[in-house]
């Protein structure tokens, strides 16, 4: 690396910001995709499209944002909803804890702003679930507030834009980022502008291949001038997939069959599943005892398992996980812990599962039949 590199980049004069925003604002116009939460203006609307945009990519957003506030049209339905309703809304679409931070959010303003959705930052702030992106992003599209934003698509661009050598995910090239994003910001149409950057970071400026010709700012980019628009923003480093082997065991006692609810402190707080825990398939033990201890361990029955339903492969975060499920009959044991439930396969419709335990409880409904 040269000295060079690790020098701040030079920050463009007030001419090049008149010209990105001109730019940006024209290109957005002609180009912003049609998004159901880019018909509305409503702060209530904005925030869950927010909230589900975080980590979630807009095509699988979408139904997902149109199912919601079609049932929680307003944040009064929200908050007197039950949490499993809301849970099952958002079954699929990953990063619960989202789903939970919004409702205890909607619950809030209810109680402590008489159902008026805060129009100011701090006070969204304050929100479970709204740190200072997502308040900036509600508050610059719905009112156009003049409030800087930074993700992950805007930090690519930014970085470009400036030639940022550094690592944007550091406290240094955070600043720096959070600081350019804000001087760029125009005194109106913020909010267009605020999507027109993140639009171009998913649309144009994207990882690998970015499509440079049709970059409305390519002439004011100093990645591009430097022909660096691969290499920045530098690559995190991956963090190593790691395998892991479960077990899922469908715990039948006459129609009925065994729901556990994770708990507060588990990855699917809130959703329902099978009986799941490690698995060793290598154990000197076999198996079959391994169920039966487990399941003990985990629900206080005693089981006999049955047979292997399926193994499903599936990957969350880091983990690659492959789940053997298992057929298992209830012999005897009382229920430990509340967050045990015996339910019809049918219940399961209305219930808020994991995704696996949804495929799961397709399998045991046609056992059922
Ligand atoms: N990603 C996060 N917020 C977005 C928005 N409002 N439009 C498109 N992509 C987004």
């Amino acid at each position: 690396m040269t000295i060079c590199s690790l020098a701040p980049p030079e920050m463009p004069d007030s001419r090049w910001k008149r010209s990105l925003r001109r730019r940006l604002l024209t290109w957005f116009q002609d180009h912003a995709r049609d998004l159901p939460w880019r018909r509305t203006r409503d702060l209530y609307h904005i925030w869950v499209s927010e909230t589900m945009l975080q980590q979630t990519q807009v095509a699988t957003v979408v139904p997902y944002f149109q199912r919601f506030v079609e049932r929680f049209p307003n944040i009064t339905s929200l908050a007197a909803a039950d949490e499993e309703d809301v849970l099952r809304l958002w079954e699929g679409l990953g990063y619960y804890r989202r789903a939970r931070n919004l409702h205890r959010a909607a619950q809030q303003v209810v109680q402590q702003h008489h159902a008026q959705f805060p129009a100011d930052f701090d006070t969204l702030l304050s929100l479970p679930g709204i740190g200072r992106y997502t308040a900036g992003a509600i508050l610059s599209i719905a009112l156009d507030q003049r409030l800087p934003i930074l993700e992950a698509n805007t930090t690519r661009v930014l970085s470009r834009l400036l030639a940022f050598h550094g690592d944007p995910s550091q406290r240094v090239g955070q600043q720096l980022l959070w600081a350019f994003a804000e001087s760029l910001l125009p005194r109106k149409r913020v909010g267009e502008f605020n999507q027109s950057l993140m639009e171009l970071g998913s649309e144009i400026c994207i990882p690998r291949k970015p499509n440079c010709e049709r970059c409305p700012v390519r002439m004011l980019c100093a990645a591009h001038r430097q022909g660096e628009q691969l290499s920045i923003p530098i690559s995190r480093r991956r963090t190593q997939t790691e395998h892991v082997v479960e077990a899922a065991v469908v715990i039948r006692r006459g129609s009925r069959v065994l729901l556990r609810r994770h708990e507060d402190r588990e990855r699917w707080a809130g959703l329902w599943d099978f009986p799941r825990f490690p698995f060793d398939p290598d154990a000197t033990n076999n198996g079959h005892q391994q169920l039966v201890d487990k399941s003990r361990e985990l629900t206080g029955f005693e089981i006999e398992p049955v047979r292997q339903l399926t193994t499903i492969q599936h990957g969350v975060t880091r983990f690659q996980i492959t789940l053997q499920c298992h057929l298992a009959q209830c012999v005897s044991g009382r229920k430990r812990g509340p967050h045990l439930s015996w339910r019809m396969p049918h219940e399961l419709e209305h219930l808020p599962l994991s995704v696996t335990a949804r495929k799961i409880g397709r399998l045991v409904a046609k056992l059922a039949d």
